[in-house]
């Protein structure tokens, strides 16, 4: 992905880190372009698992994996990492008092293991980043009210969805309803699912009064 394509991302990430939680930590900063946006901001760390990997010279850099090396941590950004690897860094701690996280591959799973280990969603976000739509979500300990297909697309997303995501809903749409159809009478637990996600994505399209297909 070009700078230029995921300006518009650390931008929105950048807008939905809250103040008054110190210290902020970027895990995986790479080049460290979201961090040095943060310069409002009193105590920012960019890390990177390996030295190599850190950016530019103008932000502060910790090698580390994760938070491990931080006692305790305000707010940590996860961005541009799958979801697994996002829930296991939140999961080894130090528990922040907030996250705010990009999945670019799939943001369903990670709000669903978020949910399972006692986050609940706080703000969503999402702008287009190329062809795809990216989602940033933030988090806080909680107990996570949504479930099922609503958790998995957004569900504070789907309260005002910007035109990208619903752009994005309405290109999903036929590929859910095909895994729907074609795991009928086959795979119960796929078909369930994605038959409410298809369910979902329709009620949400036609609400924002998108025509769900043409
Ligand atoms: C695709 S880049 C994303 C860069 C940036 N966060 C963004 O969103 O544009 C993912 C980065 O995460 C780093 N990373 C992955 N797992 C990590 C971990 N456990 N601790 C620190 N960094 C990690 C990788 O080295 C890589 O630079």
């Amino acid at each position: 992905m070009s700078r230029q394509a995921a300006s518009a991302r650390w931008d929105l990430l950048a807008s939905m880190v809250p103040t008054g939680h110190a210290p902020i930590v970027d895990v995986g900063a790479d080049h460290g372009h979201l961090a040095a946006r943060l310069s409002d901001h009193a105590e920012v760390f960019a890390t990177e698992r390996a030295p190599h990997r850190a950016g530019r010279s103008d932000v502060r850099w910790v090698i580390a994996d994760g938070l491990a090396p931080f006692r305790q941590v305000g707010v940590a950004i996860l961005a541009g990492m799958g979801a697994h690897t996002i829930a296991g860094i939140l999961a080894r701690g130090p528990r922040p008092a907030v996250a705010v996280i990009h999945v670019p591959d799939d943001p369903p799973t990670v709000r669903t293991l978020l949910a399972a280990d006692g986050w609940r969603i706080d703000a969503e976000g999402a702008v287009a980043e190329g062809s795809r739509l990216a989602e940033v979500i933030r988090v806080v300990p909680g107990q996570e009210p949504h479930r099922g297909a609503e958790l998995r697309w957004g569900p504070l997303l789907a309260k005002r969805p910007p035109q990208a995501a619903l752009d994005h809903w309405r290109r999903q749409l036929p590929r859910v309803q095909a895994i729907a159809a074609a795991t009928k009478g086959r795979d119960p637990d796929k078909h369930t699912r994605a038959s409410e996600d298809a369910a979902w994505l329709t009620a949400c399209l036609h609400r924002a009064g998108v025509p769900a297909s043409g």
